[in-house]
């Protein structure tokens, strides 16, 4: 047996992603319970954040501590990571200490290094490239919801950004067709769209695009990192905002997600988190369960 990372979602085969959700959809049940399921006492998981986070640092640190385990936060601005330690000396250090380590950073390539020099399994809590532990709980949340997704019409609205590139690798992972509207210049990565062109449409207008969904995902216009963009990306992006009106387009029974946090008035309208049609809630609650799943995954199938 080697190392497992989860760097993106093609780490994993289609049957270990589905495994690692049903796993999750099992340990939601036992959570609610109370059941106390304790099978990595004493052991550590290493959280690196380079950039904020709520939801992320929360549902791992949470979520360790309920598999009996314990986690370290640890933020670039109070560790030598800051000062200039040189990512893989970090890692070979940090992997020595730790069980298992999740990194928020900015470079896919740091990431892919830090993993390079690991003894111990790395996750990919979220880079400018790539989201993929959002997408777990979103596949978690459209099966308890709707059940498979395999077939459906998936809907991303606005920014080619981590998460609609990780949506591309979710469409091919989870066999579903993905419409794609975007503004010229903020399109997802284009070998990634090409690579997975059979299941791909690239739309020219969002509603166009959200027609006869099953499910419709937006995300913030200005991703951690493009903050000086902000409001020049405001402009470009309104015609991207969506509503109840434009979900009105979609399937009867479509779903809305978002990964969150979400800003009312520009990518969502003032009521669109509050429609029956939205499942944001349960969406940013699955991220307890199903990493959870993942970490029990990836200990169980590390040597
Ligand atoms: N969705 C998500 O990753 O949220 P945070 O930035 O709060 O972790
Ligand atoms: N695309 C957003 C997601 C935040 C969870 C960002 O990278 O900031």
């Amino acid at each position: 047996m080697s190392i497992r990372h989860f760097l993106t979602l093609k780490d994993l085969s289609t049957a270990e992603l589905e495994q690692i959700i049903q796993r999750g959809v099992e340990l939601k049940d036992l959570h609610r319970k109370k059941q106390i399921f304790e099978p990595f006492k004493n052991q550590v998981l290493g959280m690196i954040f380079e950039k904020s986070s709520t939801r992320t640092r929360v549902s791992f640190e949470a979520g360790m501590v309920q598999l009996g385990g314990a986690a370290i936060f640890l933020s670039s601005r109070d560790t030598q990571l800051g000062r200039g330690e040189p990512i893989e000396d970090s890692a070979r250090v940090l992997s020595r200490m730790v069980d298992i380590i999740m990194i928020r950073t900015y470079k896919q390539s740091v990431l892919d290094r830090f993993s390079e020099y690991s003894q111990v399994p790395v996750i990919n809590a979220l880079t400018d490239t790539y989201h993929p532990c959002q997408l777990l709980a979103d596949m978690q949340t459209y099966y308890e919801m709707r059940g498979s997704i395999k077939g459906k019409t998936v809907t991303w609205i606005g920014d080619g950004n981590n998460m609609c590139n990780s949506y591309i690798n979710a469409a091919a992972q989870f066999d579903f067709n993905l419409n794609i509207a975007t503004p010229k210049g903020y399109e997802p990565l284009e070998a990634l769209v090409k690579q997975h062109g059979e299941r791909i449409t690239i739309k020219q207008t969002p509603e166009e695009a959200v027609r006869n969904s099953d499910l419709v995902v937006t995300d913030v216009w200005a991703s951690m990192g493009q903050e000086s963009e902000i409001q020049d990306r405001a402009k470009i992006f309104r015609a991207y905002q969506i509503s109840p009106q434009m979900m009105d387009l979609a399937h009867k029974d479509a779903l809305f997600m978002h990964c969150l946090p979400a800003h009312r008035h520009e990518e969502v309208s003032e009521d669109m988190l509050d429609d029956p049609r939205s499942v944001v809630w349960d969406e940013a609650e699955n991220r307890l369960h199903v990493q959870k799943a993942l970490i029990e995954f990836l200990l169980t199938h590390s040597q």
